[in-house]
């Protein structure tokens, strides 16, 4: 296929959820503009409106206000944080500092994930964690009080883990400092809390907060999504002419290690335009057909590109060359073990692909991929694979394409509007 046009992708998911929460805690009306509209971003909403927000519907295109008390209120019922690992950590943070207790429960993927690796430093900061199950796993109530300050090394440079304890410090009002082993994880929190006075110093893999400020009602805009801008930018790379431009997107260095590495690859996309917007840069992606060539994705560069790993990884199967993701094993426990499934599906439309420990090995080929693929409702499993789909003379079939909605309700529609 050729590509063309400009498009816009959804609203930032990370950015939005954070508006969400940000806005629930300052006491007063906030109003978001360009709020993702996605299955996640409504989790958010329905759990926050539960603690006693109050929040307008979500709908595209809709400006959101959000009217918060300052403090979240009792709830009368189990918060379903869906399929949301982002709203789960995010709220166990913010609950911790509320003397009430909560229950929380989602989805089948979302009760596999590990809770314990936020509930274990929130614990040790006061929290009471009542576990339903010996695992770890929701669901699980929380019973939060006066919390005490917190040194914690984290397990895995997570954004999950850190907001999580960062908004313990800000409810609780004691400092928090937390270590990030294996490079920075997306930075929006500590962004976002600079923004109202708080004091955010980073010191080599160190991340120190002070509760020096106040969260007060803000307006903002939140930027294109640069995960969901991915799949857009994949699909150019693997057409056979024309060039895409991908308006507003959120371009954050923490963001965007994708693009570092399909430079490598051999396509460059460029960023143009990029100005800051309420302490994020933001701008416009153009992408381009290009060659590919395999490539080396390093420890380091794996938070930076955390959820990009099944589109890079798909782009790899076109690739000349060996193209090795090292130390991915976090993939295991997201919506999916997406480890597992990216592999496995690769080589279920014909592809080559190996797990050696926590690595990924994936070799590009030219033949056309076919075959069937299994997303268990993983929807960045289903976007990537029919992103490959679109390659000339594939038969892809995606046993779940409605799963996009999860981040990217308007993904097929996308893929369809951007042939040229
Ligand atoms: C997110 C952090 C990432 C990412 C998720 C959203 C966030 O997870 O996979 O989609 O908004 O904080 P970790 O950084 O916890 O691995």
């Amino acid at each position: 296929m050729r590509v063309r046009g400009t498009i816009r992708v959804p609203g930032d998911k990370s950015l939005s959820h954070r508006a969400l929460l940000f806005a629930a805690m300052a006491r007063g009306t906030s109003h978001i503009g360009g709020l993702l509209t996605s299955l996640d971003a409504r989790s958010s909403a329905r759990v926050l409106r539960q603690l006693g927000a109050e929040i307008s519907p979500l709908g595209a295109g809709r400006m959101v206000t959000v009217t918060g008390r300052g403090r979240l209120r009792r709830p009368a019922a189990v918060l379903n944080c869906g399929n949301s690992g982002t709203t789960t950590r995010l709220m166990l943070g913010l609950l911790a500092g509320h003397s009430f207790r909560a229950s929380l429960t989602g989805d089948a993927s979302l009760r596999r994930r590990p809770m314990r690796r936020v509930t274990a430093p929130l614990a040790q900061m006061g929290a009471t964690i009542y576990e339903q199950n010996d695992t770890g796993t929701l669901p699980l109530a929380i019973k939060g009080g006066v919390l005490a300050a917190l040194r914690h090394e984290m397990p895995v440079s997570s954004a999950q883990i850190k907001g999580c304890l960062l908004l313990a410090g800000v409810v609780g009002g004691v400092p928090v400092s937390v270590r990030e082993p294996h490079g920075r994880s997306r930075d929006h929190t500590e962004r976002l809390l600079r923004a109202f006075g708080y004091q955010v110093d980073e010191a080599q893999e160190w991340v120190h907060f002070r509760p020096t400020g106040q969260v007060v009602p803000f307006d903002m805009q939140v930027p294109g999504d640069p995960s969901s801008a991915a799949f857009p930018v994949a699909a150019a790379i693997l057409a056979e002419g024309g060039e895409l431009r991908l308006g507003g997107v959120c371009v954050n260095p923490t963001r965007i290690g994708f693009l570092s590495v399909l430079e490598r690859m051999g396509a460059r996309v460029d960023q143009e335009g990029v100005e800051p917007a309420f302490d994020e840069p933001v701008g416009d992606l153009v992408a381009r057909p290009a060659a590919l060539r395999a490539t080396e994705v390093l420890p380091g560069e794996i938070p930076g590109l955390i959820d990009e790993v099944p589109m890079l990884a798909c782009l790899a199967t076109r690739a000349s060359g060996t193209t090795i993701f090292r130390e991915v094993g976090e993939l295991r426990v997201k919506e999916s073990d997406r480890l597992a499934l990216i592999a496995g599906n690769i080589r279920a439309v014909g592809g080559t692909a190996e797990i050696h420990g926590d690595d990924l090995h994936v070799t590009g080929g030219d033949r056309p991929p076919v075959g069937k693929v299994v997303t268990e409702g993983d929807h960045r499993i289903a976007m990537a694979f029919a992103v490959l789909g679109t390659v000339p003379g594939a038969k892809i079939r995606v046993d779940d394409m409605a799963c996009a909605a999860v981040s990217y309700p308007e993904f097929p529609a996308m893929l369809r509007a951007i042939r040229g």
